[in-house]
C-alpha cells in the first residue's frame, strides 16, 4: 500500500486503554476547532488497538492493521497498558513494534515549564526551563538482542546487548543538529550530547566521534557534552542551561521522565515518535500512560495529549495552527488551571479541550 497524499490532513488515532480515550477525544476537539481557523481540512481514522481487545481476543495489532496504519503520516496516540496485562507484553507488541517497524528513529520530547504550572524545582520559571530532548529510537539496550542459558537455575546467565550502528547514531545526531538550527534559540543555538564515553568506550565512542563529525557541519551550532549522570545533576540544578540534548535511546528513557517532572508532570509532558523521511510515518502521544484509577471520571488532564496534537501540527508544516494550540494551552495552564494533576485542575478533562478551544 502506499502512502496516502491527499491535500487533506488524515490522521490515524488510537485512543487505547484507560484515560488514553478521554485525552485523544480533547486533542481531537481542538484539532478540529483549529483547522477550522486556519481553513484545512483534517480527517481522523480511529483504530481500536488497546489491552481491552488483547484480554478479550488475544489480538495486539495485526498486520493488516500495521499496514493500514503505516500509510498515514501521523498517528494520534492516547495510551497503551492495561493493569491485566503482564508488563512487558503490549509495551513491545504496540509500542515499540510501530517504533521499530516504522523507523520512528527520533523521539522528541519539548521539556518546556508552561505559566502558572508547577515545577517541584525552587525558584525556576517558565524561562528557564525550555529545553528539548532528542532521543535516538530504534536501537541501543531495546533492540532486544541478546538472551539467556540455564535459566531459573543459580547458574543463569543473561546477556542484554546495546546496539549502535554508525547509520542509526549519525540519522539522529544530525536530525538533532537540523533541529537546534531551526529552534533558533536566542541565547544560543546548543547542542548537548548526553551519553557516558568514559565506561561505555566503544558504543558511545561511535556516539561522541560522529557527534564531532557531523558538528563540523554546523558551525552556527555550539557544542557541549555531558555524561549522563551529570545531566541528570545539571537539570535539576541549571536547567535553563540546556537548549536541545540529543542522546541515546535507553538514556533518553531515563531522562525524559526527570525532565518531565520538571516541566509539571505527567499531565502536560508529550513526545513524538518520529520518522522524519518522505512518506514516513510518525506517531505522536501524551508520555502519561493509561492511568487506570481515573479512567471514565472526567478528571485525567488532557494538555498532554493536545501538546502532542500541536507537535504533530508542527512536523506536519502547520506551524501556524501549531503555534495557536501552544498558546491557548499557555493561557489555560496560565490563567484558568488550579493544578495539572488529575481531579485538582478546577475543571474536568472535557472543560479544559473547551477552554483551549475557546483560546486558539
Ligand atoms: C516511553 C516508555 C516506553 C519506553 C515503554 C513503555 C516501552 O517508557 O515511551 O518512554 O521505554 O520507551
Ligand atoms: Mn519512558
Amino acid at each position: 500500500m502506499t502512502a496516502i497524499t491527499s491535500k487533506k490532513l488524515q490522521i490515524a488515532v488510537i485512543g487505547g486503554d484507560g484515560t488514553g480515550p478521554e485525552v485523544t477525544a480533547e486533542a481531537v476537539k481542538v484539532l478540529k476547532a483549529v483547522s477550522k481557523l486556519e481553513k484545512f481540512d483534517v480527517q481522523f481514522d480511529p483504530f481500536d488497538i488497546c489491552g481491552n481487545r488483547y484480554l478479550q481476543k488475544g489480538i495486539t495489532i495485526t498486520d493488516d492493521e500495521m499496514a493500514a496504519l503505516r500509510r498515514y503520516s501521523s498517528i494520534l496516540l492516547g495510551a497503551i497498558g492495561h493493569p491485566d496485562v503482564p508488563p512487558g507484553v503490549l509495551e513491545k507488541a504496540l509500542l515499540l513494534r510501530m517504533r521499530f517497524e516504522f523507523d520512528q528513529y527520533i523521539n522528541l520530547r519539548p521539556v518546556k515549564l508552561l505559566p502558572g504550572v508547577e515545577t517541584p524545582l525552587k525558584d525556576k520559571k517558565p524561562e528557564d526551563i525550555d529545553f528539548v530532548v532528542v532521543r535516538e529510537n530504534t536501537e541501543d539496550l531495546y533492540t532486544g538482542v541478546g538472551g539467556c542459558m540455564k535459566k531459573g537455575t543459580p547458574d543463569e546467565v543473561a546477556t542484554q546487548t546495546a546496539v549502535y550502528t554508525r547509520k542509526g547514531t549519525e540519522r539522529c545526531i544530525r536530525w538533532a543538529f537540523e533541529y537546534t538550527r531551526k529552534r533558533n534559540n536566542p541565547k544560543g543555538k546548543l547542542l548537548t550530547l548526553v551519553a557516558k564515553t568514559n565506561v561505555l568506550t566503544f558504543g558511545h565512542d561511535l556516539w561522541m566521534r560522529t557527534f564531532q563529525e557531523v558538528a563540523k557541519e554546523y558551525p552556527d551550532v555550539k557544542t557541549d557534552y555531558n555524561n549522563v549522570d551529570a545531566c541528570c545533576m545539571w537539570m535539576v540544578k541549571n536547567p535553563e542551561y540546556y537548549d536541545v540534548i540529543v542522546t541515546t535511546n535507553m538514556f533518553g528513557d531515563i531522562i525524559t521522565d526527570l525532565a518531565g517532572m520538571l516541566q509539571g508532570g505527567m499531565g502536560v509532558a508529550a513526545g513524538g515518535n518520529i520518522n522524519p523521511e518522505k512518506g514516513g510515518c510518525s506517531m505522536y502521544e501524551p508520555m502519561g500512560g493509561s492511568a487506570p484509577k481515573y479512567t471514565g471520571r472526567n478528571v485525567i488532564n488532557p494538555v498532554a495529549a493536545i501538546n502532542a496534537a500541536a507537535m504533530l501540527l508542527e512536523q506536519e508544516g502547520y506551524t501556524k495552527a501549531a503555534e495557536r494550540i501552544s498558546r491557548a494551552v499557555s493561557v489555560v495552564t496560565g490563567t484558568k488551571m488550579k493544578s495539572q494533576a488529575a481531579g485538582k485542575m478546577g475543571y474536568g478533562t472535557s472543560e479544559i479541550g473547551d477552554l483551549v478551544c475557546e483560546n486558539l
